[in-house]
């Protein structure tokens, strides 16, 4: 899209707080080159290759933004004046769609909203000028999605590459109550080093996406293996051969898994969602499900890991979440020697009712709740185990 984009370009990624340097470290198995760590986003340069592959294979990514033009601005007006200057014409027609975003912090403006705004009647003001049209606003369905991102007086504005998040892989067709997002998933999944070299199990699992991120991460099934739109595929330069080249690359990057993935839960109508969506990504063969409380959950023999997220009592009411956090801490102690174990929970309180001193805890928010996400190692031996206990 922008001058020069078939040479090195600078790109930037966004991703869920915590997971910088995991996206980085995908990044760089691409080839990203100058990378750089930033706050819930990772700066990198690449070439339209790395673009479509970084859309395809990042697991942690949320979307891929190109920055366009950089500027800076003393008013309101100023920011209407540069965002008219800008060659809109050379990216899209009237006829076409657009969807602006903006996030921003300590600026001119206090609503994104409002910028967004600005930024429409400044680009439609441009195009009803040279062509007497002007392109109209799609929030759900755009053909193009701009992105403004203020801080202080400083503007980046960017084209979204991927289009709708890169957290809709596509195979998640029935949701259970409060699901995580694939993208947090797949992160907590990597955080924890686990690469498919172990049995894995959620014995909370609700709609299966832990279960089916990690059957990917497993076989190496590209993030985007399900998914069919990204937005740079409507942009002018789409270059479908390379696509495909793109994707061809991520596929043979497959491998074979030889251990057991195996999803349970209590909720019936949780685990017919799980079904539903391992059988739409054609997973239900390799992974298991089963039905039943976790303190009657018997993994298979170690080496394994254990990754699952409990219910908080925010979004999703227990009885008694107290008692559910102690009775999850003793099944562990009795039933998962030889494994590791994480667990994510907004409430730190019950989190501490496990029992066992955690060998890691990363801050990770689900959605807008500040999360912990805590690491055991169960040595084998109960006894061993037990020594843990606070
Ligand atoms: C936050 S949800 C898990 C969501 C899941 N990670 C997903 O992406 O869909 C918590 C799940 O724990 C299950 N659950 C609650 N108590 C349980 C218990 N004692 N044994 C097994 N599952 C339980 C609930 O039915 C619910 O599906």
């Amino acid at each position: 899209m922008p001058e020069n984009y078939a040479a090195l370009h600078a790109f930037l990624a966004k991703c869920p707080a915590s997971l910088e340097p995991i996206l980085a470290g995908e990044l760089e198995t691409l080839g990203a080159s100058d990378i750089q760590l930033l706050h819930r986003a990772v700066a990198f340069k690449g070439d339209k290759r790395l673009l479509y592959a970084a859309n395809y294979q990042c697991r942690t990514a949320l979307r891929i933004l190109v920055p366009l033009a950089t500027f800076t601005v003393d008013s309101q007006q100023d920011f209407y004046d540069e965002i008219k200057q800008i060659r809109w014409e050379d990216y899209f027609t009237s006829t076409e769609t657009l969807a602006i975003n903006t996030t921003l912090s300590g600026s001119l403006f206090t609503h994104s909203h409002f910028v967004s705004q600005r930024t429409k009647d400044a680009i439609a003001d441009r195009f009803r000028e040279k062509t007497g049209e002007r392109p109209s606003v799609d929030i759900s369905d755009p053909d193009f999605r701009i992105n403004i991102h203020l801080f202080n007086n400083e503007v980046t504005v960017s084209f979204d590459s991927s289009g709708d998040s890169l957290h809709k892989r596509g195979y998640h067709i029935s949701n259970a109550e409060a699901p995580l997002s694939e993208v947090l998933a797949a992160g907590m999944i990597l955080l924890s080093g686990w690469m498919g070299d172990s049995n894995f199990v959620d014995p909370m699992c609700g709609s299966g996406t832990l279960l089916i991120e990690a059957a990917m991460i497993g076989m190496n099934l590209p993030a985007g293996y399900f998914r069919e739109n990204y937005g740079f595929m409507k942009w002018k330069d789409f270059d479908a051969k390379l696509w495909e080249e793109v994707k061809d690359d991520g596929l043979q990057q497959q491998r074979s898994f030889y251990h057991q993935i195996i999803g349970s839960d209590i909720s019936a109508t949780n685990l017919r969602s799980a079904a539903a969506n391992l059988k739409q990504a054609g997973l239900h063969k390799d992974i298991e499900l089963r039905t039943g409380p976790f303190q009657e959950f018997t993994p298979p023999k170690p080496p394994g890991i254990m990754i699952t997220n409990p219910p908080y009592g925010e979004r999703i009411q227990v009885d008694d979440i107290i008692e559910l956090y102690r009775d999850l801490g003793n099944a562990l102690k009795r039933n998962f020697a030889g494994y590791k174990a994480w667990v994510i929970s907004a409430d730190m309180r019950a989190l501490k009712m496990i029992g066992l001193r955690p060998m890691k805890k990363i801050p990770l928010y689900n959605g807008p709740l500040e999360c912990r996400y805590a690491g055991y190692d169960l040595y084998e031996g109960s006894k061993k185990a037990a020594k843990q206990i606070e």
